[in-house]
């Protein structure tokens, strides 16, 4: 058994005063951070999908470094459309991992190890495209096959990335903010793991998400920054402020995956 947090897309600016329509970024994660260490049991690890910051921006990492060292486990990071890795890199913790891109420091590719990945197979992808291209994302050849073949195919199989790999049914998101190869990715990834994939966890959509495709889960969780409008016809993205503070606690048994999913009222965390 094994219990993860999920988090996504905090939007961290480069000191506290940020602000997303009117919403503290900063006093939203800290909310988010103070949730997670009052739950009643300690999480094995936690997966952060991406959008660290709102720029990337070496103060902004530094903010966010500082209030996320207090999460109480392990934590992983995915890369974000509004991320630089090579920042991330020397400005957050990360817990114990096996790189499966190893001379590509501008990318985060690895496999979770220690404990945790002794479990389960629990991959992290990065599918950031150049920002003049983006927000949407693609998974490269290399990342894929590097994946593929990590698959140990005795154990649960779990990818974490920022992107949804699938159409979500509301337009503007389909047409902007998937990986634009991600069908493709997945069908080579159920190929591979079949009926060991547990699923597919993801951020960027600033919005809860559960999808069932192929037979394969997709779960997204929301941002405490703000939220996303998500209507079928939406042919823009309209902020949703000052809503709730969202989690997902994540359950991996031999036999099933659960997702908890937290949606708590923003109080400003007690002074540190
Ligand atoms: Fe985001």
């Amino acid at each position: 058994m094994l219990e993860v947090i999920h988090v996504s897309d905090t939007h961290f600016g480069p000191d506290r005063s940020l602000s997303i329509r009117g919403a503290n970024a900063c006093e939203r994660a800290e909310a988010l951070v103070a949730a997670i260490r009052a739950l009643p049991f300690v999480p094995d690890f936690i997966v952060h999908t991406g959008d660290v910051v709102n720029d990337p921006d070496r103060a902004a990492y530094t903010l966010a470094a500082e209030v996320l060292a207090d999460l109480p486990a392990p934590v992983y990071y995915a890369t974000g459309n509004h991320d630089d890795v090579p920042m991330m890199r020397a400005a957050l913790a990360f817990g114990e991992k096996e790189p499966l891109l190893p001379d590509a420091e501008d990318r985060l590719c690895y496999r979770i190890a220690g404990t945790a990945g002794e479990k389960v197979d629990f991959f992290v992808m990065d599918a950031k495209v150049p920002p003049s291209e983006g927000p949407h994302g693609y998974l490269g050849d290399a990342q894929i096959t590097a994946v593929l073949d990590r698959i140990s195919g005795t154990k649960p199989v779990a990818v974490f990335l920022h992107y949804p790999l699938v159409p979500i049914g509301s337009r503007w998101i389909d047409e902007h903010l998937l990986v634009t190869n991600g069908l493709e990715f997945q069908r080579a990834l159920a190929e591979k793991a079949g009926p060991s994939l547990r699923g597919v966890f993801t951020g960027h959509l600033h919005r809860g998400l559960t999808l069932y495709r192929d037979g394969i889960l997709h779960s997204g969780v929301s941002s405490p920054a703000c939220e996303f409008s998500a209507a079928p016809g939406d042919t823009s993205c309209e902020f949703i402020a000052g809503g709730p503070i969202p989690f997902h606690h994540l359950t991996f048994t031999p036999d099933a995956t659960m997702v908890k999913a937290y949606s708590l009222p923003f109080s400003p965390a007690s002074p540190r």
